[in-house]
């Protein structure tokens, strides 16, 4: 069994070869980054080494709200469903703003405890992005139903995940866009 800050080398593979956007944290202390894609790092500007052993709230900035944030504190905290879907407001490494619909799932030991939180961005700033959500989350979810099959081989488990995503259209669809961004 990997030790909790660590990485199974295949699950480390997988999600650096994956095309969309991954990120992944232990749970342990202010949930560092312990990996993350080429995705991610073209969307948010930084490369893995600048961002590996820090907390993902790097993203945060001037317009990201309290009512944004809360909802990951809780998650990240340990607290609600197993699995989730946040929209906030980011920034990339050159201050340009975005807003990041972030999925999270938590990854569990053999002993029922939380030990990595992986997660999935998504820039959904433009109606023309938004078009995409389900393009991207057909992606995601052979994305999340491949990590689930590796991560077992190494005693982990994660719960939900597929389901969630069938169910984000309809949370995107009560979702307001009217704005002009
Ligand atoms: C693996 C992982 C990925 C995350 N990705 C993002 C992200 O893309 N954007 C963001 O604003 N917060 C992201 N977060 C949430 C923040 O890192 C942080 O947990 C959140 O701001 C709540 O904690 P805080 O109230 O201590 O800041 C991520 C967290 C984890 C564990």
């Amino acid at each position: 069994m990997p030790s909790p800050t660590e990485l199974p080398p295949a699950l480390g593979d997988y999600i650096r070869n994956s095309g969309i956007a991954l990120a992944v944290s232990t749970t342990k202390g202010d949930a560092p980054l312990i990996a993350v894609n080429d995705a991610f790092c073209t969307l948010t500007g930084y490369a893995e080494e600048d961002v590996t052993g820090q907390n993902c709230r790097f993203l945060q900035g001037a317009n990201t709200t309290e009512e944004e944030r809360l909802p990951l504190h809780d998650f990240v905290h340990g607290r609600g469903a197993d699995n989730g879907r946040f929209p906030i407001t980011n920034y990339r490494k050159d201050g340009s703003e975005f807003r990041n619909f972030v999925f999270m799932s938590r990854l569990f030991d053999g002993d029922g405890q939380a030990r990595l939180i992986l997660a999935s961005q998504f820039d959904m700033t433009s109606a023309m992005q938004r078009s995409e959500v389900s393009k991207n989350d057909a992606r995601l979810s052979q994305a999340l139903t491949d990590v689930e099959q590796i991560g077992r081989e190494y005693g982990y488990a994660m719960m939900g995940s597929a389901q969630l995503i069938a169910d984000s259209v309809a949370t995107l669809a009560r979702m307001s866009f009217s704005d002009s961004r």
